[in-house]
Parts: structure tokens; sequence; C-alpha cells
């Protein structure tokens, strides 16, 4: 058996289910989610029309898919990502600069195993509270973690002042996660740039997590990434610089598995040797119906403006009783818990019978400390309606101390 495996920590909804299995919810309430990050908006019709083609269907049925992408897919990806991060001095080339993938998770994962020497000791630097394939990824290619607090005191992003030079000298990956999940928080331009520079000084690569990119509050304000700041400062050839992005969320496309990688050709060619051999190639019908999706924005708007709507109603229920955070982007709250966040769970579901996921299964104890510890995740996937529904039993629950 291959023994990093046992380094591996139980996932976070298996921790939940645990943590639940002997609860009794609450009798004379329908039961409401709020713990998984799986948008419940409705797939885009146009998406489903392309998908059921029969021509590309049919070819898709019998084609061997390439791993580096139909063509189309990479040009559409491709004019996406210059379009959205203000690319124009030097746009992405969609032969060298793109691939396809089946969803950003198995990405990410796979990524650390083409970046990381596994024979030198390394650090893969990470957010904390994060989404736990981060740390996998690292264990697994052979790295070891290093968990960068994410807490009120910077606004919910790492803190990079608290990684010390030794680590600096042996990071061989930097996972970011911008927007973040579960904070909901953006890095600013510079952050990044500051990163990239960072990264020239001590020779690493950078993992940009933008799979929440198109979620946020403010229309005028779109949140940069990586490639967006590393076009900024002149780098044209997103050296060490790489950006994983997914129709999961901007589409409602979570059963659809498509992503992409973005940025550094030569990581590019490197990743794309490793998925050759890993057969992890889309579909060519999930190909097609991926370019219909990244091509249309309407859709995208018209998504945005219902969580907008949501987190307004939800934030008018409770703010009086759970003051909490609006995040910049995402479809996350990380409110803060009276009590601890795995009894506030549990209460939750006796009490109300709505299930969200303690803070403290997204984090790990780093420097003495827990950024997830009293801390619950709520994820605003729902229908309005249901959000809403959700949002007043929260404020009895609340407001009766039914936590105790
Ligand atoms: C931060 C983050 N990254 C990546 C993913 C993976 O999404 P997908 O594989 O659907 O693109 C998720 C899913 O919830 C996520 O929260």
């Amino acid at each position: 058996m291959n023994p990093y495996l046992k380094l591996l920590k139980p996932y976070p909804f298996e921790q939940l289910n645990a943590l639940l299995a002997d609860v009794k919810p609450a009798v004379g309430h329908d039961f409401i989610t709020l713990a998984l990050g799986e948008p419940k908006h409705p797939a885009p019709d146009f998406i489903i029309e392309q998908y059921l083609q029969r021509s590309s269907v049919i070819a898709g049925f019998g084609t061997y898919p390439p791993t580096r992408g139909i063509v189309e897919l990479r040009t559409a990806i491709a004019d996406f990502v210059n379009r959205r991060f203000k690319l124009a001095a030097s746009p992405i080339d969609p032969a060298s600069q793109v691939l396809p993938v089946t969803g950003s998770r198995e990405a990410l994962f796979a990524f650390a195993q083409t970046v990381i020497d596994s024979t030198q000791d390394s650090y893969t630097l990470m957010p904390n509270p994060f989404y736990q394939i981060y740390e996998g990824a690292a264990l697994l290619a052979g790295s070891r973690p290093v968990y960068i607090p994410c807490t009120a005191a910077t606004d919910y992003l790492p803190d990079f002042d608290q990684v010390t030079t030794e680590q600096w000298e042996k990071c061989a990956l930097l996972y970011l996660c911008t927007p973040g999940n579960p904070t909901g928080a953006v890095a600013s331009i510079e952050q990044m740039q500051d990163l990239i520079r960072l990264s020239d000084k001590f020779n690493f690569v950078i993992a940009s997590d933008e799979c929440y990119s198109e979620i946020y509050a403010d229309e005028q304000t779109p949140p940069p990434g990586l490639l967006e700041a590393a076009c900024a400062m002149g780098r044209h050839d997103y050296k060490n610089c790489v950006a994983f992005n997914s129709l999961s969320k901007r589409s409602n496309l979570p059963g659809l598995r498509s992503g992409y990688v973005c940025g550094d050709a030569a990581i590019i060619e490197a990743f794309l040797l490793y998925r050759t051999y890993h057969g992890s190639a889309m579909a060519v019908h999930n190909q097609w119906a991926s370019v219909a999706a990244w091509s249309d924005e309407q859709h995208v708007i018209a998504n945005r403006e219902i969580y907008r709507q949501k987190y307004i109603a939800v934030s008018d229920i409770l703010g009086a009783v759970w003051p909490m955070n609006q995040p910049t982007a995402s479809f996350y709250l990380w409110p803060e818990t009276p009590v601890g966040d795995e009894q506030f769970t549990r209460r939750l579901i006796e009490k109300a019978n709505i299930k969200v996921l303690p803070g403290s299964y997204l984090s790990r104890v780093a420097n003495g400390s827990n950024p997830g510890e009293n801390r619950v995740r709520l994820a605003l996937v729902a229908t309005i309606d249901e959000c809403v529904i959700a949002a007043e039993r929260l404020r009895g629950f609340m407001q009766g101390k039914d936590y105790i």
C-alpha cells in the first residue's frame, strides 16, 4: 500500500455524517441542507440542448477524447480567460496555455503530482480553512502541508507574514483560493503580485483555485485572477502561474465535470504529459457543451443576481440576531457560533432540521489555533424560498438560544 494514504484525513462530509449519526431531527420541519457547496439553480436550457444535440453526442460516444481537448474548447476557454481577466497585453494561447479538465477538483489534486519533486523535502502552502483536496494532493505527492491562517484579522485572506523563511525556501507549490471557500475573501492584484515575486525568489508554483470567480456581490467589481495580476506586472509568459476554474459554480453544471487549467506553458505541457497517462480526458460531447457554456455570459449574470437576492434576503432576516460578514464573492457565509461548532451543528438539526458544516472540519490547528473553530459554513445554494425559510428558522434558533 502507498504509505501516504495513511496520512489522509476523513473528508469533512464523512465527519459530518458521523457527528449527526445519532441526532434526532426536529419534528414538523422539512429538512434543509446548507452544508454542501453544490449549486441547486437549474442548469441553463441552452447548454442542455447543446449537450443533447444528437450529432455531438453520437460523435462523442464513438471517439476517444483527446486529453489536450478539442481546439474549439481550448479556444472558447482562452477567449473567456482573456476577456474576463483582461489579458489583452499577453493573451493566453489556446494551443499551449490551456487544458480542459474534468472539474477543478481532479485537476487541483493531480497537479501536485506533476509539479512536486517527491524525492526532495518540500512544503505545500495552503489557506486554513481550505478545500481539503489541497491537503490530500500535497500529502500524496510526498510534500508537507503548511496551513496559513485566514482570520478576521487579515480580512479572511491567508496571513503570509506567518510563513517562515525556511518554509518559503522549501515551498514547491502554493495553493491560493480566491474567492475563498469558505470565507468568500478575494485576494487583490497587489497581494497576488507579491506572491508572484516570492515565487521568483523561492522558485515555487502558484496554483490559483478560482472556481468561485464568477459568483460575486458587486457587478462592477469582478474578483481579479492570478493571470490578471501576472499580466498587469508585464509577466507575459505567466511563469509559475496557473489558474484553475470550472463550470460547476459559474454555470450550475457540477455534474458535467468540466473545468480548465491555464497559464505557464511549460507547466501546462508537463501537466498534459501527466494527464495522458492519468487518462482523465473529458468526453467530447461534454467538451461541446462546455464550449457553449464558456461562450455565454447572460446566464452567468442572471445566476449572480439570484445569489445577490439570497444574500440580501438572508441578511435582512438574520442580521439583528446573528451578525455576519457579507463576503465579496462565493455563495457562502462563515459566521461565528456562540457555542462550539459541533454542538451548534447538532443542536441545529435537533431543533430546526437544518444541516450546516462545522468550521473546524474545514481547517487544521496551526500555530496553536484553529481558524475554523466556533464557526460554521452556510452554503446559500438552495432556492431563494428555501433559503428564506432556513433563515427564519435560524433566527428563531438564535433568539431562543436553542444551541445550548
Ligand atoms: C474551493 C473549491 N475548489 C474546487 C472545487 C471543485 O469543484 P469542481 O470540481 O466541481 O470544479 C470546489 C467544490 O466545491 C471548491 O469549493
